[in-house]
């Protein structure tokens, strides 16, 4: 079976960063992966920006040879490939010096087509490159802005930014891309909520005991350092893709699946977390740098060895416990945890909900757990419905926690299109729906402030925790303290 694709309309998309990690990883393999299903018109073109002086056939050439890697041995892209190639150009373009940006402006012209700026760049060159680009007259109704997480350091910072990016682009014109919104079981959490009569019942204070959302990665700072030193978990993962999926699932059913109705729900539960005060914060929140380890079976170096700078005090790892503050919510704690270097690359989001008021069953029947609802958003993206059954065959009534398991790639047969695929059609489209409005962004960093600022004040570090755990032992305290244990699938 493959997937059904409605081709969108011919378009422009220029990368800002052209040859930077992220649009050689994620972009153009994700781009190539659309052109190859049909669905971006053949009239299209993809413009590389960044510094370095290359010309078309020298940029296609790098292009070529990482998405050569990136697509291994499979026949269709492999076949595809040149075809797609054709479609790119490439501009030499400083964002602080004007020298090139004419032939730019003139290349890309002010017709119809719809233009997509991605500024896949530092966010240190936002406000040059929308300057540039309204000053060449390329900011009209048809062209459409990206800008990538993180947006800003803490609310002052992303004020600034979207402050600049919004002087040059209508917010309706403005993307701020978080590739977790794109991945498939997180629209599919829209349409178990949304779309079937079972849950939306369940789904509160009264039936629901709490909520986990773990995204543990096996990395670590890749090629990142600069960027990920002065970031860390908190601001690199937590105040973007886990309070966002935290949305998702507190978020009030909006009245339609339009951009606005959604993320007007999402912005009320951020506005609803129940603020962490500074002398809350050691209770509540716990981060961890890794020291060395394993991590999928080779020796790996801790965080200060692999950065060479044995003071820093970034944190590879949060754990955290949140509330939203309202009536659907009261008293249900959302347990979030992100981290590097972690034994096991894996995110997903957990509903679990309460005991049975009373057991009808002997004690040789087993105990009765509660039904979880699990949301694997990767690897094997898939969704478990935790039950409890009697254990088949004679012998008494014993009961069995099993789940009822649906595994997309096994249930559908599909290729299940990358995050940064589905994203970037949107944009073309002109959907904001799976897009950060401003105001959330200003609404998530408000939140997630008053901890950075509690962490920076204090004086003690990260706690240790070995490449290739499951983080420090003080994030286990901080779910067990309340009686409740971090969800393992076999459980
Ligand atoms: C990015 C973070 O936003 O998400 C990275 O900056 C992280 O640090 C990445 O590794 C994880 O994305 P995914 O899709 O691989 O889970």
């Amino acid at each position: 079976m493959t997937a059904k694709t409605v081709p969108v309309d011919v378009f422009d998309l220029v990368i800002f960063g052209g040859t930077g990690d992220l649009a050689l990883r994620k972009l153009l393999p994700g781009l190539l992966r659309r052109y190859a299903d049909g669905q971006i018109p053949e009239a299209s073109r993809i413009f590389g920006v960044a510094r370095d002086k290359l010309g078309d056939a020298d940029y296609r050439a790098r292009v070529g040879e990482a998405l050569g890697r990136a697509i291994g041995d499979d026949a269709a892209l492999q076949a595809k490939l040149p075809a797609f190639l054709e479609k790119l150009g490439y501009f030499a373009l400083d964002a602080t010096k004007d020298e090139g940006w004419e032939d730019f402006a003139a290349a890309l012209g002010n017709g119809d087509r719809i233009h997509v700026f991605y500024l896949s760049t530092s966010p240190s060159l936002f406000v040059d490159i929308c300057d540039r680009l309204r000053a060449h007259g390329l900011n009209g109704g048809n062209a459409r802005v990206v800008i990538e997480k993180p947006i800003g350091k803490d609310a002052a910072s992303a004020k600034v930014i979207n402050d600049a990016v919004g002087s040059a682009f209508a917010e309706g014109q403005i993307f701020r891309i978080d590739h977790y919104l794109g991945k498939e079981t997180v629209q599919n959490l829209l349409a178990l909520r949304f779309a079937n009569i079972l849950f939306e019942p369940l789904w509160n204070a009264s039936r629901i005991d709490h909520v986990q959302i773990t995204v543990a990665e096996t990395v670590g700072l890749e090629k990142r350092a600069g960027y990920y030193d002065t970031s860390g978990a908190l601001r690199d993962m937590v105040q973007n893709h886990l309070l966002q999926l935290l949305c998702m699932v507190a978020m009030e059913p909006p009245a339609a699946l339009q951009a606005d109705a959604v993320r007007d729900e999402k912005l009320k539960v951020l506005r609803s977390l129940k603020p962490v005060r500074g002398d809350e914060v050691t209770q509540l929140t716990v981060r961890g740098q890794y020291r060395a380890g394993a991590s999928s079976g080779a020796a790996v170096p801790g965080y200060l060895d692999e950065l060479g700078k044995p003071d820093s005090r970034t944190e590879t790892f949060v754990a955290l416990k949140a509330e939203v503050d309202n009536w659907r919510w009261a008293g249900v704690p959302f347990y979030l945890r992100t981290g590097k270097r972690l034994s096991e690359r894996v995110s997903e989001i957990v509903i679990a909900f309460k005991q049975i008021p009373h057991s009808i069953f002997d004690d040789s029947a087993g105990p009765v757990m509660g039904n979880k609802l699990v949301l694997r958003l990767q690897p094997d993206e898939g969704v478990k419905l935790w039950i409890m059954i009697k254990d088949p065959g004679p012998g008494g009534l014993r009961l069995q926690h099993v789940p009822l398991d649906m595994s997309f790639a096994e249930e559908f047969g599909v290729h299940q299109p990358e995050a940064y695929e589905r994203l970037l059609m949107d944009v073309v489209r002109g959907n904001q729906t799976l897009f950060m409005r401003r105001d959330e962004v200003e609404a998530a960093w408000a939140w997630i402030d008053p901890i950075l600022a509690a962490w920076e004040a204090g004086r003690d570090t990260p706690k240790a925790y070995t490449a290739g755990s499951w983080g420090p032992s003080a994030a286990v305290a901080l779910i067990e303290r309340d009686g409740r244990t971090w969800h393992e699938d076999a459980a």
